[in-house]
């Protein structure tokens, strides 16, 4: 009885779905908040829980998913500076850029925005990014922006020789990027969360929604909706992207960045059209701005960390003659909605080209997304199987079995993703 009073004061907090997160992950925290109470009845827990704000937020940090990384889906992060670069700045050839990051965990996501945006040559009075979390916890280390190698993830990670220097215990942030985020704390799902209307020209609302159940998602969504201004753009995450459509927006049209704008908003047509960026990107000394003053996009270090430098060309030159579809495309048909072609296109990926844990885990996204648990979790098993240190697959798996009532294996694979990023730091 008192775990599901627990769970339903949880999802009332922050909307936090004890279904979808597995009630185990609950009762991990809520133990680990007795044991630091030094209470051993859950019935005297609940009772100092309820008749306190404190503990409440204390348990909301032990139970909140951090997870994040820098430049985490890249292809976001160069959608962000050709949106910038090609619609809003020749529309603002004087203002600011207004950017959320709601939630921006432990910093990596709003830093990572200002610096693809500085690198993208956007000068920094012409931008300011806002990011809020819930956890008190997260915001302080955000503020400190001092970072273990768990935050730099994948292979491109030039971006740190530009943007950071060493000190003990990790890479301090350079100031020039720390300045332009402002961390506040803020519940996405309370009622004053960001009072106000069209205020944002970017919004990063990524890796939240899969944690709530649908009322708050749609509660979450038009929040946003209200505070994205007429011709923005809105980034979700993977699993996230089919929720938008629901909610009202479309496909911005970005290739697996999963970035949408509102249906009835007028995005000027692109200066020149959307290309894969590793061929678009060209040093930024050899192209001059744009009648912006603004330089174009520079490489940045911000191509994916599956796909690895020339890997995916090299297959998709391939694929075109072959005429099979490629990731890219698939990612494409899936960040449109069209959920089953998107499979299709994966599956004859699979067929021609043979295993590789990009095309698998993006067909466990696009099975996820259709509703076909049993099908998503056999692909993020093949994932695993590919690389066996994967965490996003790893925590895909770990969320499907604790709905699928098997907590025993959900730990174990929370386990797997504790000891990789352990092993990282090391
Ligand atoms: C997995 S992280 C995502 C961080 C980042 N957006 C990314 O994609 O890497 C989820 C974050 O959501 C925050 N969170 C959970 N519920 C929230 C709520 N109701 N309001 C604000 N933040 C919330 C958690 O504290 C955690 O830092």
């Amino acid at each position: 009885m008192h775990e599901s009073r627990i769970s339903n004061l949880l999802k009332q907090a922050i909307g936090m779905d004890a279904e979808i997160v597995g009630q185990s992950v609950i009762d991990h925290a809520v133990r680990a908040r007795m044991t630091v109470c030094a209470l051993k009845d859950r019935g005297e827990y609940w009772e100092r829980l309820r008749h306190s704000a404190e503990e409440l937020q204390l348990l909301v940090e032990e139970v909140v998913v951090p997870e994040t990384w820098f430049f985490r889906d890249a292809e976001a992060y160069v959608a962000l500076a050709d949106f910038v670069l090609n619609h809003w700045a020749p529309a603002n050839l004087t203002g600011v850029l207004n950017v959320l990051s709601a939630p921006c965990s432990t910093g990596e996501e709003p830093y990572s925005i200002a610096m693809a945006l500085l690198d993208a040559g956007l000068p920094a009075p012409r931008f300011k990014i806002e990011a809020v979390d819930v956890s008190e916890r997260a915001l302080a280390d955000a503020r400190r922006a001092v970072y273990g190698r768990n935050a730099f993830r994948g292979r491109a990670l030039d971006f740190r020789e530009r943007h950071f220097r060493p000190v003990a215990g990790g890479q301090q942030l350079n100031a020039a990027v720390r300045e332009r985020v402002r961390f506040e704390q803020a519940n996405l799902i309370g009622d004053s969360f960001l009072p106000g209307a069209a205020i944002y020209d970017v919004i990063f609302c990524r890796n939240v929604l899969i944690y709530l159940d649908g009322a708050t998602q749609e509660r979450v969504i038009k929040a946003m909706d209200r505070l994205l201004t007429p011709n923005g753009i809105f980034f979700v995450g993977p699993a996230e992207a089919f929720l938008t459509r629901a909610g009202g927006f479309q496909s911005a049209n970005y290739p697996s960045a999963f970035a949408c704008r509102k249906a009835d908003g007028k995005m000027r047509a692109p200066i020149q059209p959307w290309q894969p960026p590793e061929k678009k990107v060209k040093p930024a000394a050899a192209r001059p701005g744009r009648n912006t003053g603004i330089l174009p996009v520079r490489p940045a270090g911000i191509l994916p960390a599956e796909t690895g430098s020339g890997e995916l060309e090299a297959r998709a030159s391939h694929r075109q003659d072959a005429g099979v579809p490629d990731l890219e495309s698939a990612g494409r048909l899936a960040d449109t909605g069209r959920l089953a072609e998107a499979r299709e296109a994966c599956e004859a990926h699979l067929l021609e080209h043979g295993a590789s844990a990009a095309a698998y885990y993006l067909l466990a996204l696009v099975r996820d997304s259709l509703g076909d648990q049993r099908g998503a979790a056999e692909s993020y098993r093949k994932v695993i199987y590919l690389d066996p240190d994967h965490p996003e697959a790893l925590l895909h798996l770990a969320l499907l079995a604790e709905k699928q009532g098997d907590p025993a294996a959900a730990r174990r694979l929370l386990a797997r993703v504790r000891r990789g990023e352990e092993a990282i730091k090391k």
